[in-house]
Order: C-alpha cells, then structure tokens, then sequence
C-alpha cells in the first residue's frame, strides 16, 4: 500500500528529470550504451532479442535494432496486451512498414504483421524502465507488464535493461512481484547482477 504510493511519487520525480535531458543529451548517451550493448557477450551469443521501441525520452533503440537485423538476429517486440497487463513477442522484419502508433503511445505492429511466439523462444529481452538499483531491481511505468513477462522466459534467457545513468537509484521501493533484470547497461557502466 504505502510502496504503490512511494512507486508513483518516484516514477514522477524521475520521469520529470529525464523529460529535461536535451534531445541531444539522449542521442549521444543512447550511442554509447548501444555500442556497449552490441560489444557484450550475451549480447553478441543472443538470436532471438525481444527489444522495446523507444519513446523519446527512453534510451534509443532504433540503432540496435538496425544493427541486430544486419547481423541476422531475429528482433522481436512486445505486442501489447491491455486487458492481460501482459507482452507477446511478435517478430518484426521492416520497422519502417510494419509498425503503427498503439494505444499507449507506444509503437506496435500492425494487425496484418502480427506473428507471435511464445516468450521461452527468446534468448535475450532487453526492457527499457524508469528507475533501477545497483541490484537490479525495476521501476516501471506502472502496468506490472515485465513483471508478469519476465517470468515466463526460459531460465537461460536473459534480461538487460537500458538506463541513463541519472536513472540508477539506492533504493525502490519494492512490492512482492517486482522482477529483478539480470544486467543492466548505462553510458557508463555495465552492472551485472546474475552471475
Ligand atoms: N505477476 C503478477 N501477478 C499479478 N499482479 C502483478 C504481477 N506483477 C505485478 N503485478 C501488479 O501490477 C501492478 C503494477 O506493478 P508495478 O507498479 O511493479 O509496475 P512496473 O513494474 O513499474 O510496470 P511495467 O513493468 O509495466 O513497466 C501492481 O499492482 C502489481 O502488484
Ligand atoms: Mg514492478
């Protein structure tokens, strides 16, 4: 009860202080996190990557995604599922075509390109977030989606989140199904927290 208030109180504090990075700011601190992304071993070893679109204040995807597909790995994103509070991958050949504005503003593929798969095919997702700890432990937008996802991945798949470093926090506070990530990548650092 009084972490849900706590959760909001931080998610507004640290949304408003990501709202005044410059345009700039974003760009440059985005490249260096996807080229530390795209140098990590988990990273490079992953074929099938579920990767969240960007919004214009998240960290940046769009470069990775191109360079994924060129180096043939399969990118899926998650497909929305309001009702359900939940994410189905679905597998993305032209971003450029396939995609429309959803709902929560948020890009999604169009109907005629849906092609969904169950999340235990993925090896590697990679979640966008509004707050994190050292450990690991996620602040999001407030759905619960990733927290109810994250579970049904293999156990060998793995999670990385994408944070600017202003989003790196001592403490969250935390309810009984928040889902840690099991590495997280800032401009700069790379925290791991499963070993
Ligand atoms: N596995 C689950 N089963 C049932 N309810 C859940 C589960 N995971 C989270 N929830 C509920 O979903 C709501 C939102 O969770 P929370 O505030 O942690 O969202 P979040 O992790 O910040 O959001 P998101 O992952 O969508 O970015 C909470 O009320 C939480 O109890
Ligand atoms: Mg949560």
């Amino acid at each position: 009860m009084m972490n849900k208030l706590n959760k909001n109180i931080l998610r507004k504090y640290l949304l408003n202080e990501r709202r005044n990075l410059t345009q700039r700011a974003i760009l440059e601190k985005s490249k260096r996190i996807a080229d530390m992304l795209v140098n990590f071993d988990r990273y490079r070893q992953s074929k099938k990557i579920m990767l969240y679109i960007s919004t214009k204040t998240e960290v940046q995807t769009k470069e990775i995604i191109m360079s994924a597909q060129q180096k043939n790995k399969e990118i899926y994103i998650p497909l929305i599922q309001k009702e359900k509070h939940d994410l189905i991958p679905s597998l993305v050949y032209d971003f450029d075509h396939e995609l429309t504005l959803g709902e929560l503003g948020i890009l999604q593929p169009k109907r005629e390109f849906y092609r969904l798969f169950p999340p235990d095919i993925l090896d590697l997702v990679i979640i966008p977030g509004v707050a994190f700890t050292a450990e690991g432990y996620r602040l999001g937008r407030g759905g619960g989606y990733y927290d109810r996802f994250i579970p049904k991945l293999r156990e060998e798949a793995y999670t990385i989140a994408l944070a600017f470093e202003m989003q790196i926090v001592k403490e969250i506070p935390l309810e009984e199904n928040d889902v840690p990530v099991d590495c997280i990548i800032t401009e700069k650092r790379i925290l791991k927290t499963r070993s």
